[in-house]
């Protein structure tokens, strides 16, 4: 899950540029950092823990170079353990992005024959693998020796690696992400394309088991089993780097949960041939399987409702990482929707592989064109959602739930009832922003700042919203939140209330709403803050963040207001919204 770069072209401050590439990268993993260049014949190397602040001072100009931001895998977070590591002879240097599982025998071998190792990594046992090879066959390329090297590694796994000696980087993938940027007399490697858009829009998606050599005024890509030559694809990607700025926001977050009313009226205005696509994909479907890991997994959950509410149809969804236990089961003419966001999520790629092992055919939901899941689906919907750079997703998600609502009213015969929740959605979004009423969110947040627990109640599709704005709570402001069924409280769940423990219950008007006041009393009588999420004030709620939307519109109107919750529990609590500890933008290991 980390962040890889790598740069080849003229002679200049090619360490600023690295840098730069790896901001662009750092919500893959913001543990350490390092930059590499080449000097002189020399591999000049810059080390640090923690995100990237300052660009190295203390780096000659070059034309070849290479980065990493890390997400700590194998080996603690230390300077030796940074990346990137180098060979016995200081020659080689290679940043890695991944797991070599089998690291453990290799690195036995390479001790017994004289190698000193500087870092516990995984990672560090390639450089050495790569200077036997080297050293071996002095005139082979770099390419050449990381493809044999590549043979010798097992997990997923992509290597940037540059020789001193050689004017080239070399590449392989294997896996995980890598792409590279062309830019005429300048070439750029890079995990995914957000860090390439400062540089250039053509770009070659390097795919599993390739081996690619680059030098500033080449690209050559072969097969890393057989070393047979391959045509780079090269392509034009559609992001630009504005839509990638923070503008006059102060975080990724706020940013990205205000474009969610724009979003939606770009789906309704635009989206309406994808979503038919996708509802004929559904209909032709037996058995339906939504897969999909973390927010996108409470996406396909709240679509289950919505398929069976609005589309009539039964929908199961399934943890990617638990669907392999179901696969044994699975055949055509069932269907596989998998829903992610990078589309690079290794549980969601093993879920899909599984499904295609049993013959049955995957529609893919996914946010950014050209990654593996796009790839791999059978069909593809691009949510069009734009770069989603802070490591909480928000945007992708409302994307989900509005591409399978119009799918939803297409099988059902309701389209134009869902087009207008949608813009009734949006719409309701910006009177939150405009009329002063998320005051009261930042008022809230200031009120239960020091708590420890939170729980979040809701009945019907208002349980995975629950589960979703649980989430967003946790992996922001660290605060333990849970989401909870409302039906589930009263079967446990309620011994862990206390005097003063906040309950955010959601309360739209409609056949559910008797029933959330009931548990909202029940939670009161424990002595529970109550916050009601509603239309309407009720007598039992201690704080009503009032969210004017009703029906099938209410699940998405109802979320910039739990997520700016999180937001500012997490200002208030002095952590980074864009880069929580421990997280990563897309889980690309197991
Ligand atoms: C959500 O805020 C998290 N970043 C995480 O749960 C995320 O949704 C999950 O890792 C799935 O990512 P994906 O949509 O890129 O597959």
């Amino acid at each position: 899950m980390c962040g890889i770069f790598g740069y080849a072209g003229p002679s200049c401050p090619a360490a600023n540029l690295v840098f730069a590439g790896l901001k662009e990268l750092e919500y893959r993993g913001y543990d350490s950092w390092g930059i590499a260049v080449d000097t002189n014949n020399h591999v000049a190397t810059v080390k640090d823990i923690g995100k990237l602040r300052a660009a190295p001072t203390t780096l000659a100009d070059s034309g070849l170079a290479i980065g990493h931001t890390r997400w700590a895998t194998t080996g603690a977070v230390t300077h030796d353990n940074a990346h990137p590591h180098t060979d016995c002879t200081g020659r080689i240097a290679l940043v890695h992005n991944g797991v070599v599982e089998n690291y453990v025998e290799l690195k036995a071998g390479l001790l017994q024959r004289g190698h000193h190792f500087a870092s516990e990594t995984d990672s560090e046992v390639i450089a050495h693998l790569l200077e036997e090879e080297l050293g071996a066959h002095p005139a082979i390329t770099l390419a050449e020796a990381l493809r044999r090297v590549s043979l010798r590694l097992d997990g997923m796994n992509a290597v940037v690696a540059m020789d001193v000696a050689r004017d080239e980087l070399a590449a392989v993938k294997n896996g995980s992400p890598l792409v590279i940027g062309l830019n005429g007399g300048a070439n750029y490697l890079a995990s995914d394309i957000a860090a390439l858009l400062q540089h250039t829009r053509r770009i070659i998606w390097v795919r599993d088991g390739q081996v690619a050599s680059v030098s500033k005024d080449r690209v050559i890509l072969v097969d890393a089993a057989t070393g047979a030559a391959i045509t780079p694809q090269v392509e034009e990607v559609a992001w630009d780097p504005q839509q990638a700025a923070l503008g006059p926001y102060q975080h990724y977050l706020e940013k990205e949960i205000w474009e969610q009313p724009g979003l939606l009226r770009q789906i309704v205005a635009e989206g309406g041939a994808q979503a038919d696509q996708l509802a004929g994909f559904l209909r032709a479907a037996s058995d339906l399987y939504l897969t999909a890991c973390g927010t996108a997994y409470h996406a396909a959950l709240m679509s289950t409702y919505i398929l069976a509410d609005v589309g009539d149809r039964m929908a199961h969804s399934v943890y990617a990482h638990e669907l392999a236990a179901f696969a044994p089961f699975m055949h055509a003419p069932q269907a596989v929707v998998a829903l992610s966001q990078s589309g690079e999520t290794i549980d969601v790629l093993d879920a899909v592989r599984a499904a295609h092992r049993s013959a049955v055919p995957v529609a893919a939901l996914v946010n950014v064109s050209g990654s593996t899941l796009s790839r791999e689906a059978d069909y593809t919907l691009l949510l069009g959602a734009g770069p989603e750079k802070c490591v909480l997703s928000t945007k992708a998600f409302t994307a989900k739930v509005a591409y399978l609502m119009l799918a939803a009213g297409a099988l059902g015969g309701r389209t134009a009832e869902m087009r207008a929740a949608l813009s009734a959605a949006a719409a309701e979004m910006d009177a939150q922003r405009a009329d002063g009423r998320l005051d009261t969110v930042r008022a809230l947040a200031a009120r239960i700042v020091d708590r420890a627990h939170l729980f979040v109640v809701g009945r019907g599709y208002c349980y995975p919203l629950a589960l979703e704005a649980a989430l967003k709570i946790k992996e922001v402001s660290y605060m333990h939140a849970e989401g909870f069924a409302a039906g589930e409280l009263k079967h446990g769940v309620i011994a862990l209330v206390e005097p003063g423990t906040p309950c955010l219950i959601f309360a739209p008007d409609g056949p559910d709403l008797a029933q959330a006041l009931t548990t909202a009393g029940e939670l009161k009588a424990r002595g529970a803050l109550i916050i009601g999420v509603g239309p309407q004030a009720h007598a039992v709620f201690d704080v009503h963040l009032r969210v004017q939307a009703t029906g099938h519109a209410f699940p998405l109107a109802a979320l910039p207001p739990v997520q700016l919750l999180a937001y500012h529990l997490a200002l208030l609590r002095g952590h980074d919204p864009d880069k929580p500890r421990n997280l990563a933008k897309s889980v690309t290991v197991r």
